[in-house]
């Protein structure tokens, strides 16, 4: 406001200017000095207009006027700033660090799933799932585990005691490869007369994703090529390589004349896309019930480079996955036709795969939920 030609109009001017940096207490207090009806400065020069002479009155009551016009916006403007939210730049410490937004990060494991399911996927696998609670027959039984074979010590788990379910019951929970599965009655694939002390329709927490390729096999006719990510439960030690509820990944491929150097072929592929190109791979020979003949797939160890460390135990090699040709008798329990269909089944272990990638020494760092793993391992798979 230009100045109104009467010193103690013109003192006032200042205030006025300063209003629009008035914090809201800062702006009452002004209020009431300049405009308040007892003591206001500018209502108190008013009060004084009828004792002036008619033409000074009418000048000078026309600037006070004035003044009071521009401090009553003044006032109504910066409330109304204050009010709205609305900043000036005089409120803003544009020197202050901006506050960090954790937007969270892919766990370690779920990285591994969804890089080995899509190198996969890239193969012509379908992703197929299956419950994690499950029979007796489906977790051993139609697996080929033969009676008090000591390769079921090895699948200690949790019986979950509600009552003696059929089995197919647990079915309810699984994915794609639910439909179709045995239910009572059918008689597509038969669940054969129980040849051993295993008690079919017990409930188990699954020991592995294996259960979930005799329900992807009773799903449908062959040809398989499936992959099959899931929790699975142990009764195993809670050390640096174990836990007891851990990730598994399963393939299946199931076709007319495949062989044992398909599963080769693919598994080596598998490990140098995952891994380097270069990597070293070795099978070895092993033993499930499930897979004849059986493998272990090594990879050159990703610490030393098969120079020998604490991590491979100074052997060079990790393992990496189970594998093998899958039993015709499990072939047979699905109700395929052994003699015209064969494949290969592999499992693998996400956790320890994702030691090895993201060299993390104790599997317990992962499946233990602390979030400096998760902060320190937000990589490009963060979001
Ligand atoms: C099996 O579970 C077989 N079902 C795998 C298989 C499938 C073989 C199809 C042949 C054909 P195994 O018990 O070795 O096999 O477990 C497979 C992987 O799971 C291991 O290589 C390991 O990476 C992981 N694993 C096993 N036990 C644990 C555990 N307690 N904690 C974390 N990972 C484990």
């Amino acid at each position: 406001m230009n100045p109104t030609g009467y010193p103690e109009l013109d003192a006032l001017l200042p205030r006025l200017a300063a209003i629009a940096a008035h914090d809201p207490s800062e702006l009452e207090a002004e209020r009431i000095a300049i405009l308040g009806r007892k003591q206001g400065a500018l209502t108190h020069a008013l009060r004084g207009v009828p004792s002036l002479a008619p033409e000074e009155r009418k000048r000078f009551g026309a600037e006070a006027n004035r003044l009071k016009a521009a401090f009553e916006a003044a006032f109504a403007e910066r409330d109304a700033q204050l009010q709205g939210g609305a900043r000036t730049i005089g409120d803003l410490d544009l020197t202050m660090p901006g506050r960090g937004r954790w937007i969270g990060a892919l766990h370690p494991v779920t990285r591994v799933v969804d890089e080995v399911v899509g190198i996969f996927r890239e193969l012509g696998f379908a992703v197929a799932a299956g419950p994690e609670v499950e029979t007796e027959w489906y977790n051993f039984g139609a697996l080929n585990f033969p009676p008090d074979h000591p390769a079921m010590d090895m699948h200690d788990t949790l019986y979950l005691d509600v009552g003696n379910r059929e089995s197919g019951v647990a079915n309810r929970e699984s994915g794609v490869v639910d439909r179709g599965a045995r239910v009572e009655g059918s008689s597509r694939h038969p669940i054969p007369e129980t040849r051993h002390p295993i008690q079919e329709s017990r409930l188990l927490l699954r020991t592995h994703t294996s259960p979930v390729q005799i329900r992807v096999m009773q799903a449908g006719p062959p040809p398989y090529r499936v992959v099959i990510p899931g929790m699975v439960y142990r009764n195993d030690p809670w050390d640096a390589s174990h836990a007891p509820a851990f990730a598994q990944i399963e393939g299946l491929a199931i076709d007319e004349g495949i062989g044992f150097v398909d599963l080769k072929a693919t598994l080596t592929h598998f490990a140098r896309r995952f891994f380097a190109a270069s990597t070293r791979v070795r099978f070895r020979p092993s033993y499930f019930p499930f897979t004849e003949p059986s493998a272990e797939l090594d990879i050159e160890c990703q610490i030393c480079h098969g120079g020998g460390c604490p991590a491979c135990k100074q052997t060079g090699w990790m393992e990496l996955l189970g594998c093998g040709m899958v039993h015709p008798r499990v072939l047979e329990n699905c109700g395929v036709d052994a003699e015209r269909y064969t494949g290969w089944a592999f499992g693998l272990g996400p956790g320890r795969t994702a030691q090895q990638r993201f060299d993390i020494p104790d599997i317990r760092l992962e499946y233990g939920g602390d979030m400096r793993l998760l902060r320190q391992l937000a990589g490009p798979g963060s979001r």
